[in-house]
């Protein structure tokens, strides 16, 4: 039997892309809002011992994840074999310790709240940085699939002679990654954040690659503020107008004009969350972890 996926919240084409890959039908969903604001869900599809996949990113997750929860248990009330999430974009990741005291640890309570619902979980890249792994939070099965390959082959057809720049320490790994299989040199930042919007970064002499097109490159762009600080700082050492590229972009109020302005050249996005600047497709890195998720026994 083929799986079933309903796209509730994620780019068209990444759905359509998914459901080609994994030779799924794509299912109906009419969902609405009571007057009350409570939500009103019916699957017109017969689901009885079927894979199904409900496919949503959790950027702005407050509104998507009752009807998203209230979906999954309809689904397995109806009969369905097994319900995985893929969320291209996971969120609650990055409260991952009680910075001060009083705080949750919502990434882990998140994490619970999912696993409670879903039999499998597929992302790209979550912002894992005190938790190593996803089976340190999550209890479902989870794969968290790197955008690295992806990002690589953008850049060796976008960019000449690049020079990759990654945001902290803790992006190292990845960011030698990418440049690894774009074949192109790495710097990395010393960053330090004040403040949501206060984000202070130091960067290397660039030396001899100094007339390299910088990469710019992070997990998320949220306000915007580290890639401002990294592009002001490479201009003022005489480098080309820099490229940005992101896997996730969040792009709180007025990050995509201040990027402009401060002179990036071009700014991309993975397909994770809509928005303008989508030009990296991770269709085929999400079906492939979803394919190995549901060979997975039903829990
Ligand atoms: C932080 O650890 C992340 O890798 C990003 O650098 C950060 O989330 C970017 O945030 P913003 O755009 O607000 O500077």
């Amino acid at each position: 039997m083929k799986p079933l996926l309903y796209n509730l919240g994620i780019d068209a084409a990444l759905g359509c892309n998914l459901a080609e890959l994994l030779d799924a039908d794509i299912g109906t969903l009419k969902t609405r809002q009571f007057p009350d604001g409570e939500t009103y869900l019916r699957f017109d599809d017969d689901c009885q011992q079927r894979s199904v996949i409900l496919a949503c990113s959790l950027d702005q997750p407050n509104d998507k994840v009752v009807p998203l929860l209230l979906a999954a248990d309809t689904l397995r009330d109806l009969g369905a074999g097994q319900v995985g999430l893929v969320a291209p974009y996971l969120a609650y990741m990055r409260q991952d310790m009680r910075f001060h005291p009083g705080e949750g640890i919502t990434a882990r309570y998140f994490a619970r709240l999912l696993s409670a619902h879903f039999d499998w979980l597929a992302t790209v890249d979550p912002h894992l940085h005190r938790f190593h792994a996803m089976d340190e939070i999550y209890r479902t099965p989870a794969i968290a699939v790197h955008a690295a390959p992806v990002l690589a082959e953008w850049i060796g057809r976008n960019v000449s002679d690049p020079l990759l720049i990654g945001p902290d320490e803790e992006s190292r790994q990845w960011v030698a990654d990418v440049a690894a299989r774009a074949g192109a040199p790495f710097l990395v930042l010393e960053k330090q954040r004040f403040g949501d919007r206060d984000v202070r970064v130091s960067l290397p002499e660039l030396g001899q690659h100094g007339q390299r097109v910088p990469v710019i490159l992070d997990d998320i762009v949220s306000s915007g503020r580290t890639a401002v600080a990294t592009i002001e700082h490479l201009l003022a050492q005489g480098s080309p107008a820099p490229v940005c590229a992101f896997v996730h972009g969040v792009f709180a109020d007025g990050a995509l004009s201040a990027l402009r302005a401060a002179g990036a050249s071009r700014i991309v996005t993975c397909n994770t969350i809509i928005h303008e600047t989508n030009a990296i497709d991770v269709s085929t890195l999400l079906a492939s972890a979803s394919r190995s998720l549901m060979a997975e026994p039903s829990r």
